[in-house]
């Protein structure tokens, strides 16, 4: 009973840690996952921080306009420039579809106080727009305020090593999921957390579980897409460490909650959508 007690600290420890960087370093993953063909999801981005001579992948994106990125909010921290990376499957290849573009702006939903908490969400408007083709597409938003569970989809280039030994793919990792209820995303929260404070939030959460196999988002694939029937469910938000237990829900800003957020910024600096 201690040592469960125990274990369960460190995960919620961790998760907060990993959200607090949104550092890929710390812990989310897609736990086996399989690797997705060129192309397959041309909505997906990487976006990364820049130091002084590299950029690297910190958190997944989704395109919603040729200037606009959805992600995490917890994608966001103070100082480092950022870029996007459009158009790829291996995130080394220097191939001719791969698009960079600089960040212009990171707005970060003004609700999110940070660490495990509701409204994870964020918008980057670009510097300059990408340019639609066969690799690079948007992907449409949900109905607001609708509640979808059933069949989806999770991709990333997040982590697909075991806890503590971070390996990242080149390839892009996509696995299929199941988008749970609010119902069975409390209970499966729940069960794990033995008292501690759930911070799983019905209309701001939506989470994906499978309860027999191990898998799961991982670090790196904060921000990345869930998608259903052809749109973008939820954002990576955050899970639990070890990535992949079995019965460990993910779980995901729920972006239908935030369809007026998302118009009311994107119309505000005159964007257009499609
Ligand atoms: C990805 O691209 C890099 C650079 O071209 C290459 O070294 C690496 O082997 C590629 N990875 C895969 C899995 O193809
Ligand atoms: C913002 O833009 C979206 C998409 O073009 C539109 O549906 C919505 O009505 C606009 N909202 C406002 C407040 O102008
Ligand atoms: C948006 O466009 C309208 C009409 O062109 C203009 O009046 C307004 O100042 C613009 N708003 C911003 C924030 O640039």
């Amino acid at each position: 009973m201690k040592k469960q007690d125990y274990l369960v600290f460190v995960e919620i420890l961790l998760a907060v840690g990993n959200l607090v960087t949104g550092a890929p370093t710390d812990g989310l993953r897609i736990f086996g996952g399989q690797d997705a063909a060129p192309g397959q999801f041309p909505y997906i981005v990487s976006i990364q921080q820049c130091g002084l001579f590299t950029c690297e992948h910190y958190c997944g994106g989704s395109i919603l306009a040729p200037s606009w990125i959805l992600t995490a909010g917890h994608c966001y921290s103070y100082g480092p420039k950022y870029q996007v990376v459009a158009g790829i499957q291996n995130i080394s290849e220097k191939s001719e579809w791969r698009q960079t573009v600089a960040v212009d702006k990171f707005h970060v939903h003004e609700k999110y106080i940070g660490n495990v908490n509701p409204n994870d969400i964020a918008l980057i408007k670009l510097e300059e727009p990408l340019t639609y083709s066969d690799r690079v597409q948007p992907i449409p938003l949900p109905e607001p305020n609708s509640f979808y569970s059933g069949d989806a989809v999770v991709s990333g280039w997040g982590q697909i090593s075991g806890n503590f030994f971070s390996i990242y793919p080149d390839t892009l990792q996509f696995q299929k999921s199941t988008v749970l209820t609010n119902d069975e995303c409390m209970a499966l929260i729940e069960a794990k957390l033995h008292g501690q404070r759930n911070p799983y939030d019905v209309n701001s959460n939506v989470c994906t579980g499978n309860p027999v196999s191990h898998r799961g988002i991982c670090s790196g694939d904060s921000g990345g897409p869930v998608v259903g029937e052809g749109v973008v469910v939820g954002l990576a938000s955050y899970s639990f460490i070890p990535c992949g237990q079995a019965a460990a829900p993910s779980v995901f800003t729920r972006v239908s909650n935030f369809i007026d957020w998302i118009h009311d910024h994107m119309n505000s600096t005159n964007a257009t959508m499609y």
